[in-house]
């Protein structure tokens, strides 16, 4: 992500440390493990990002990369990356409130955006 071109300017004034651990539990959740990751938690973390498409797109891609490079099993990696996509709406939302984008008229079958395609 530091190496992003697209992305690294969101997390110049982050501390890095401090999001392995929700992270960890975020994605323990999502495969099924011990922990508990509330939607909302995970909206109120980007409300105030900014986060465009391009950018979701991006994040995707480098932890598919991140992931296959971590010898995670198929079945993991795509159960890791469906239950992302299928998050979009909450972290790239914001985006649309304030370019004025009407969320209403919007929907996942209509966005044609890598995260949601196939
Ligand atoms: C692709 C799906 C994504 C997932 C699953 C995800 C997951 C998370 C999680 C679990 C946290 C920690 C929340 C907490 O501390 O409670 C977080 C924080 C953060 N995420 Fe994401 N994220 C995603 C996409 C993005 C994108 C696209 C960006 C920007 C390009 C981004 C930028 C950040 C930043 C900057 C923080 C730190 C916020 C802060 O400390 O104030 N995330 N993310």
């Amino acid at each position: 992500m530091l190496d992003s071109d697209v992305v690294e300017h969101f997390f110049e004034d982050v501390d890095i440390a401090k999001l392995v651990d929700p992270q960890t539990k975020f994605f323990t959740a999502i495969l099924g493990g011990p922990a508990e990751f509330a939607d909302l938690r995970l909206a109120a973390a980007h409300a105030q990002l900014n986060v465009s498409h391009a950018h979701f797109d991006e994040i995707v891609t480098l932890l598919n990369q991140t992931l296959s490079d971590a010898d995670f099993t198929l079945e993991d990696l795509d159960t890791t990356l469906a239950a992302v996509k299928a998050r979009w709406s909450i972290i790239v939302r914001y985006y649309y409130a304030i370019t004025g984008y009407q969320l209403t008229a919007y929907s996942v079958h209509q966005c044609r955006h890598l995260h949601c395609r196939g």
